[in-house]
Order: structure tokens, then C-alpha cells, then sequence
């Protein structure tokens, strides 16, 4: 039996994973070592998979509970709701709504109260140069704060917003309207612990309105700082993809971002499952963001 081999990719993360047929059902020890590798380098590279969509839904399933994209249905394989299309081949003679998939640092579905553990991608066809993804480690980007500044973080919630997906404003408007009705804003903690590893690590992103309880100024340079800290060139790791590499990142430690750096006329077609992840958000009540006119007034009232 061929022996299972991690090879460290990037500093901060990353590793590619040879001697394994993802095709073939895995056995408990398999498991066991492709989840210490995940959980070591949080990015695995299993380049030669040429998988079926079932293929690739019974490997993902090793893992967990898969996501059945109920909050994205319009852009699920039609045949396999485990499946997201992020493609810009036509569908039914019209641009691929997913063309623009992850043009902003995020990890997939925070959006919801249940952003997904994990997520695989499996590249179908791509063009001859570019097409990249770039992952960051956000473990390392929380370690790397000061202290008062992650204690400051510890207490603090994000407001995560499906209207700030990049590109979603050149969707269908009505699809989009609908997209916005399933995924009303939702708060998560700034700083998780891992469920598995225990390790905290930042909880952040581009799709971000601000932080609960505090206004928008106040929110928008903390938010800058953290994003542009935590997608720093130490902490990232940049995949050029070839056909057939299945990349599996873990979704709760992790942001990442499709680059629109290829000949948008050349295919790049990918097939995405996603791991079911925790409940750890919550849906916040409209207009419960104070604005800072309203704080003004609460001065003039008592001075
Ligand atoms: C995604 O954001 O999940 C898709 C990433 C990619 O297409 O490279």
C-alpha cells in the first residue's frame, strides 16, 4: 500500500498530500492522517484527483456533514445540491453567476449563522496561467497581535454581510434580492477557539459591515488594520492550480481569495463542497448598529 506523504508548501501554511487515491474509500488510520495534516497545515493539496461529482461528495463526506448550499441554491450542480458550481462556463446560454466567486478575503458562508467548517475544491479545467487562490492563516494573524489588542478583540462580535460579497452587485438583481432575504446579517465572534485544535485564531474578512455595538467610523480602521494584518505575505499561502488538484482548507482558521488573474475567456471551472460547520452566530436586529449622530444627541441631551 502506497504511504500517505505531507509536503509543506508554504511557511504559513499549506501542504500537498501524495499517496492516496481519493477515488477509493478511506480507511480509519487514512482519516486519522489526513485530519492531523489539516489540522497542521490547514490548507492539503491532493494534486492528480480525477473525481466524479459523487467521487468527490463521498471523500468530502470522511470529514463530516456536507452543506447542501440552501443559502446559494441558484449556483448548485443541478444534479448534486453538495455541489457549488464557482465557474465561468455559461449556464443556459448565460454568464455564470459564480464567474466572480472569492474575490474578496472570506471564508466561505460566515454570512450565515453556520459558516462551513471546511470547504474542497476541485479544479475541473483552468487556463494556461493564472486562476491562483491565496489562503491566510489566521491563527498566526491572532498570535501576532499585541496583548491589549487581542484582549481588546476577545470581547468583541463582527457583523458579517452577504451584501458585501464582491461582484454581487452584477448578479441577477432578483436572485440577488432573494440571496440577501435568506442571509440577513449575522453577528460572530471576533476570536474563536478551534473546536478540534483549541488554538484561537481571528474570525474576520472583507464582507464585514463593522463591529457590534460600535459605530461604523470606529469599526472601519480597526477592520482595515486587521484584514490588512492578517492577509500579510508572511501569513499567506498561493495555490496555482493545475487540472485536478482537490484543495481542502479548513474554513474556521483560515481566509481566502480567488484571484481574477487569467483571461476571463478562458474556462476555469470548479466544483466546491463544503463541510457543515457549527452554529456560532447569531441574526442581528435590524438598525441595532448605533450611528454616530444618535451618540451626538445622547451628549447634547445630558450636557
Ligand atoms: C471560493 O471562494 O470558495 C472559491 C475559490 C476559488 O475559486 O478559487
Amino acid at each position: 500500500m502506497s504511504q500517505l506523504t505531507a509536503r509543506q508548501l508554504g511557511f504559513a501554511l499549506g501542504a500537498e498530500v501524495t499517496g492516496i487515491d481519493l477515488s477509493k474509500p478511506l480507511n480509519d488510520l487514512k482519516r486519522r492522517e489526513i485530519l492531523d495534516a489539516w489540522h497542521k497545515h490547514l490548507v492539503l493539496v491532493f494534486p492528480g484527483q480525477d473525481l466524479s461529482a459523487e467521487e468527490q461528495i463521498a471523500f468530502s463526506r470522511n470529514f463530516g456533514a456536507l452543506e447542501d448550499n440552501e443559502s446559494l441554491p441558484y449556483y448548485r450542480d443541478p444534479a448534486h445540491k453538495e455541489i457549488l458550481l464557482v465557474t465561468n462556463k455559461q449556464i443556459g446560454g448565460k454568464p455564470s453567476e459564480t464567474r466572480n466567486t472569492g474575490r474578496n478575503w472570506h471564508a466561505d458562508l460566515t454570512y450565515t449563522t453556520r459558516p462551513a467548517k471546511g470547504s474542497l475544491l476541485l479544479c475541473k479545467e483552468k487556463p494556461a496561467v493564472g486562476g491562483d487562490t491565496m489562503w491566510a492563516n489566521l491563527y498566526l494573524a491572532y498570535e501576532t497581535l499585541s496583548a491589549p489588542l487581542r484582549d481588546f478583540l476577545d470581547r468583541l462580535e463582527a457583523i458579517h454581510d452577504f451584501s458585501l460579497v464582491k461582484g454581487v452587485e452584477q448578479r441577477d438583481p432578483e436572485k440577488v434580492a432573494e440571496l440577501k432575504r435568506r442571509n440577513p446579517p449575522v453577528a460572530h465572534a471576533v476570536v474563536k477557539a478551534h473546536p478540534e485544535t483549541g488554538r484561537k485564531s481571528l474570525f474576520l474578512g472583507q464582507r464585514i459591515r463593522g463591529f457590534v455595538g460600535m459605530t461604523e467610523e470606529e469599526s472601519a480602521p480597526i477592520l482595515a488594520f486587521l484584514n490588512q494584518h492578517a492577509t500579510s505575505p508572511e501569513f499567506v499561502y498561493r495555490h496555482r492550480w493545475s487540472v485536478k488538484d482537490l484543495v481542502m482548507w479548513d474554513n474556521r482558521c483560515t481566509l481566502h481569495v480567488a484571484l481574477p488573474d487569467f483571461d476571463q475567456t478562458k474556462t476555469r471551472h470548479m466544483t466546491r463542497t463544503s463541510l457543515l460547520g457549527e452554529v456560532t452566530g447569531r441574526v442581528l436586529e435590524e438598525g441595532a448598529a448605533p450611528q454616530k449622530e444618535a451618540l451626538l444627541q445622547t451628549i447634547a441631551s445630558v450636557s
